[in-house]
Parts: C-alpha cells; structure tokens; sequence
C-alpha cells in the first residue's frame, strides 16, 4: 500500500509516499524561506498563495521521478492541523480532491503525531512506551506515547513556543529571518557565563513551559549592555543556554516521573546542537528524525497517514481543517 503525504501548515511545502512494506519510497520540499524573508516572518496570505502554487507539481515531480502513476496511490494524507487555515486549506482542498478523483481514501493528519511519529521513518526507531519532547516554531510539548494515537500532554507551553521565543529573541537582535538557526549560529560566538538568563519555571512542580519572559529578559538585557558584536553573541549564547536548561531538567522529570526509558525529540528546534548535546547526558535513549525530517515536511504526514489508513481512519468528502486541535483528542 502506498500513501501520498501531503503537508501545507506554514511556510514549508512538503509531499513525500510512504510505502507499507519498503518504507519511505521518496520525498520532496519547497521552502517559502525566501518569500517571508523580507517581511521578517511568515505572511498567512503569502504562504497560501505559494502552497496553491507548489503542491501539485511538487507531487506530480514525486512521481516522476520515483516513475510511479498516480493509479499506484492508496491512500492520499494531507495535514488538516493544527496550523495557519488558508496553508492548510490547500493542501486539504488538493489532497481530498485527488483522492476523490482517483477513488481512494482520504486521511486527514494531526501535524504534530507527524512530527512524533517521524522518528520511525529511521532505521533505528523506538519502541513503544515513550516520551516524546516536541519544540516547534508553533508547539512546545512532552508527551507520553503508549501506542500510535494514543498520548497523553503531560506539559506544554503557557505562551510561546520555544521555536517561537528563539525566532523573536532573534529578531530583536536583528537577525534575518528564520530566526532559530541564525541565533544558534551566533551563539557559537558568544562567551559562556557573561551573562546569566532565568530558567523559567523550573523552580516550581510539573511538566509545563514558559518562554515569553525570556524572551523579554533576553531583550532587556541587550538594551542594557553596550551593544557590541560580541555582546550581542554572549546575549544568545546566554539565551539559548536557558532554553536548552530547561527543555532538559523538564525532560529529566518527565522522565523521572513517568520511569519511561525512551525520548524522543521531534520539531524544528530539535536540530540545535547545543539541545542535542545536554539531551545526551539523560538516564534516556535519544532518538532524533534525521535533520530534514525534524522541521516541517510530507514524509511524517505520509507515515502519520499510514498508521491512520491502517486504523481505519479515513475522512468523508466534506473538507474540513482545524487550525487549532489538541493532541490529545486523537486519543479519544
Ligand atoms: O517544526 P518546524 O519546522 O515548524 C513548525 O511546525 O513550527 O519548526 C520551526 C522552528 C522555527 O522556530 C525555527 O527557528 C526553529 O524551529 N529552529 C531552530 C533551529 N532550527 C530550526 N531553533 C533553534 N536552533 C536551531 N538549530
Ligand atoms: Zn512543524
């Protein structure tokens, strides 16, 4: 069986084919990087306009190049949240026509299952019962995965997502967008110790994050200093140390607490290295999706699609996305 993924929740335009029996069979991406680059974010319009541009001959270059029919499709997966509702809405509105006009199951992918579930497209993939750290530019989440479809949010973000609070840290030290990488890059600059950013909540019981006042922190304290290039690099270096201190003493509990022996690490922010290397040094084994499958792409949307075809999840023919949607209500 072969499932089409299709994914369009933001700014990166992703169609990969999973196949059952041989695997990931091929991927491909379109990045919007450069579109939303000069306006220093991503722009809802924008990107729909480019998804409605891309997809198709994105998925019809696929096939091509894998020299396989349409007709050989099973199943076509597309993201349906959570997500920006015009980006979804094309590829919604293109993968549940395809597959109405091919005449097979359409399944609707809850983004952030793909991004747990990516994992298991690499050869050494964990066994079930794991913990699951999500760090997106939307979503910041440790999760318990007992099966496919079956989590359970033991923490999350109050208010920024820690992609998001390093993209706006980055910009107020103006950097370009997108700003994670870039800040990442400078931090390798900057001198450890010179300046000391709070590790937000960790002081307190539980499992939840907050990141805007670091992020507020982070820019009082560049305004406060004298503003050189090297002081900018020391400010992130010192931010991403608190990012990456408490991403892993939360993680630490988490796992404490659960006695779960495997971590997953999923979503853009897991390809810094600095979280890479404190996340080492857990009582955990540490599974990461290889790096272009940490960030947005089709490849976990066809995978995630698979395991619902599977389940005997399909959608009717009614269109819907859901801009927000909790993790959890695929459990029940
Ligand atoms: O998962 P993703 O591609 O998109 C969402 O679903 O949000 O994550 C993108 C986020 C952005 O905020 C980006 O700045 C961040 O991941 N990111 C990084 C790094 N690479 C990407 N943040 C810190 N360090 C990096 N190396
Ligand atoms: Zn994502």
């Amino acid at each position: 069986m072969k499932v089409l993924g299709i994914e369009t929740s933001c700014d990166e335009t992703g169609v990969a084919i999973y196949d059952d029996e041989q695997g990931l069979l091929g991927h491909e991406l379109y990045s919007q990087v450069e579109l939303h680059a000069v306006y220093g974010g991503v722009v809802p319009e924008l990107a729909s306009r480019d998804h409605v541009r891309k997809t198709i001959p994105l998925i019809d270059s696929l096939l091509r190049r894998l020299d396989l029919p349409r007709s050989s499709l099973d199943a076509v997966a597309y993201t349906a949240g959570p997500g920006l509702v015009g980006a979804l809405m094309v590829g919604a509105m293109l993968g549940r026509s395809l597959a109405w006009g091919l005449g097979i199951s359409a399944i609707a992918v809850h983004h952030m299952e793909g991004h747990l579930l990516a994992p298991m497209l690499e050869d050494d993939r964990p066994a079930f019962p794991f913990l699951a750290l999500l760090v997106s530019g939307g979503h910041t989440m440790l999760v318990r995965v007992d099966a496919v479809g079956a989590y359970k949010v033991l923490g999350e973000s109050l208010d920024d997502a820690v992609g998001e609070a390093f993209d706006k840290t980055a910009k107020m030290l103006g950097l370009p967008y997108p700003g994670g990488p870039e800040l990442a890059r400078l931090a390798l600059r900057g001198r450890p110790g010179r300046y000391e950013l709070p590790r937000p909540m960790v002081d307190r019981p539980g499992l939840d994050f907050s990141f805007s006042g670091l992020k507020t922190y982070a820019l009082n304290t560049w305004i406060a200093s004298p503003g050189s290039e090297q002081e900018k690099a020391d400010i992130a270096r010192a931010f991403e140390e608190a990012v990456v201190d408490t991403l892993s003493i939360k993680a630490r509990r988490a796992l404490q607490e659960t006695g779960l022996e495997r971590l997953v690490v999923a979503g853009g922010v897991g390809a810094n290295a600095r979280l890479r290397e404190r996340l080492a040094s857990l009582d955990a084994a540490v599974y990461y999706p290889r790096p272009a499958f940490c960030t947005d792409n089709g490849a976990m949307i066809a995978y995630a699609g698979m395991q619902r075809l599977k389940a005997g999840d399909r959608v009717g023919l009614a269109v819907a996305v859901r801009p927000r949607w909790s993790l959890e209500a695929l459990s029940e």
